[in-house]
């Protein structure tokens, strides 16, 4: 066990944990951070991507360890930045069905977003191939990310 200081949504914890542990169960069970969801626990789903200093991570793959002095950010974040819009067009679209795979869904968007705030259909789907719904909502998370970017390329940027 250690003491280990986690920048969170902007917002620092500190707290005693295994530094193996991984950070999704950091987030769930130390620091009630639920909205990130389990679902295969090996990286092949996506229901539980977070960013780290940017960029989308499976959190149930990577050691707590690793994100020590780095910025991440999760579901409960989205609502204070700049990618609210994203958000809210998950809502205008109604993408969530069951819902359980869209807190992943959203935060690997952004991510990619980040990395390429003006992609094609193709580079789209590409990057969200990797995260799994079992409902069938590819197309309306399609229909979402679109909006946004088309309304960005209109105004300066989400
Ligand atoms: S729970 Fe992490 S990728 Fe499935
Ligand atoms: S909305 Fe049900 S798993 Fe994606």
């Amino acid at each position: 066990m250690a003491i280990i200081r986690l920048n969170v949504n902007g917002i620092v914890h500190e707290k005693e944990m295994d530094p193996h542990m991984p950070l999704l169960w950091v987030l769930r069970d130390i620091l009630g951070l639920t909205g990130t969801k389990f679902g295969c626990g090996i990286a092949q789903c996506g229901a539980c991507t977070v960013l780290v200093d940017g960029k989308a991570v499976r959190s149930c793959s990577i050691r707590v360890q690793s994100a020590v002095d780095k910025d991440i950010e999760t579901i409960e974040g989205v609502e204070a930045t700049p990618f609210r819009s994203l958000q809210q067009a998950w809502i205008d679209e109604q993408v969530p069905q069951c819902g359980y795979c869209q807190s992943g869904q959203l935060m690997n968007a952004i991510g990619f977003l980040k990395s390429n705030p003006n992609p094609t259909d193709e580079e789209i789907l590409n990057a969200m191939s990797g995260n799994i719904c079992r409902c069938g909502t590819y197309p309306r998370i399609l229909k979402a990310i679109q909006s946004v970017v088309e309304q960005s390329s209109k105004n300066t940027g989400i």
